[in-house]
């Protein structure tokens, strides 16, 4: 047993010892020791250690790393929030981030990744968040989240990644969003997505995509946004959006040059649909949207509509629903630019009541009709 003055300096040495470990910081770093942050942005070229261990944000930003070895970041179980852009990152060891029990927010983005290994994310059973956008990837790192079994997003812009192949989930089988924008992707296999039961955000937009990818999509039985802009996308077919009917809410098919909708694709999304954003195709004429009543914010700017008899249909739903659709006209060339709510050529189409036109732009629109209506 110890003498009672004997533990009186042992605890006295303990607490010393606490509070130089608690106000303790690496060289080149400020340390904020109430938000328990630590930042080192000095252009190191190896990883500082000796954080406090009560550390929860470390940022590492704009450092020159290269690499990220093995076990890098001893003592650092409390940190949240780890952040490594630009640090010219080419390679993550296996085991790099171990030990970092309580890390959800983890940030690479910016770096120079090509690939990455299965076991660079071992020992980080909370992470959530993980950013690995504007990397070097050209294909999906796939198989290097299986060890992440909470993560919930994965941000994957701006790489080069140009297929989407089969089970490149396996493993994260939690993911709610999967961010893939700005990449050359120009296929996805049809179980690409298989299994992601809770995926709900899908972000493909600027990719290379020449059709919907409805197969893969039928993995996705929770998808409710789906964002397919900026791809070469000319014709949608009538059951592509079928598997994912009953959750879809967004849907993004703006800017793609799309020509063609066709009749039932849009419809079969029923009452579930909340926006859809079709601006800036080449559609001259829309299918019926009157199934969408759960509709709330609709974009069809920049498609050369065609205002004749066959468009009266979105004419009349446009005056019935109270929503801003900004749709113009394309064609007739005298009619190009103005909206479709506010042209008059619809008013002797049939199944229009006549309000007295006068009589030769009423045989103009007559003609005219004829014409579309063949
Ligand atoms: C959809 O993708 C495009 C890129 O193609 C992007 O600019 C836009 O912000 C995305 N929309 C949403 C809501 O994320």
């Amino acid at each position: 047993m110890f003498s009672l003055p004997t533990l009186a300096v042992i605890m006295l040495l303990a607490l010393k010892f606490h509070t130089v470990q608690a106000d303790r910081c690496p060289e080149f770093c400020i340390c904020d020791n109430i938000q328990l942050t630590v930042a080192c942005n000095k252009g190191l070229t190896k990883i500082p250690r000796g954080f406090s261990p009560d550390t929860r944000m470390l940022d590492l930003q704009g450092n020159h790393f290269h690499y990220i070895p093995a076990n890098s970041f001893p003592d650092t179980a409390e940190v949240v929030s780890l952040h490594l852009q630009r640090c010219k990152i080419q390679e993550v060891e296996d085991g790099a981030f171990i030990g970092m029990k309580s890390l959800v927010y983890l940030y690479l983005s910016e770096n120079d990744l090509a690939s990455l290994s299965p076991e660079a994310f071992k020992g980080l059973p909370h992470l959530t968040y993980l950013h690995l956008e504007k990397n070097r990837f050209t294909q999906f790192p796939k198989g290097a989240f299986k060890l992440l079994p909470g993560l919930l997003a994965l941000h994957m812009e701006n790489n080069a990644i140009t297929k989407l192949e089969a089970g490149l989930l396996s493993g994260a089988e939690k993911l709610r969003g999967l961010y893939l924008t700005s990449n050359a992707i120009t296929a996805v296999a049809p179980r690409a997505f298989d299994p992601a039961p809770d995926l709900d955000t899908l972000h493909l937009g600027s990719n290379k995509l020449k059709e919907v990818p409805s197969e893969a999509l039928s993995k996705a039985s929770s998808l409710a946004e789906l964002n397919l802009s900026h791809n070469p996308i000319r014709w949608i077919g009538a059951g592509v959006f079928q598997p994912v009917a009953a959750t879809l809410k967004h849907l993004y098919l703006n800017h793609m040059g799309l020509e063609k909708v066709s009749k039932d694709s849009l419809a079969r999304l029923g009452s579930g649909l909340r926006s859809l954003f079709l601006e800036g195709n080449q559609l001259e004429e829309l299918p019926d949207l009157r199934p969408l009543t759960g509709l709330e914010v609709i974009n069809l700017a920049e498609n050369p509509l065609i205002c004749y008899c066959p468009l009266l249909p979105l004419r009349k739903w446009i005056e019935q629903v109270n929503l801003k659709v900004r749709a113009t006209c394309g064609h007739p060339p005298e009619l190009r630019g103005q909206r479709v709510k506010d042209v008059h050529v619809f008013k002797s189409c049939p199944g229009e009541k006549p309000t007295k036109p006068a009589k030769t732009e009423s045989a103009l629109i007559n003609i005219l009709c004829y014409f579309a209506g063949r």
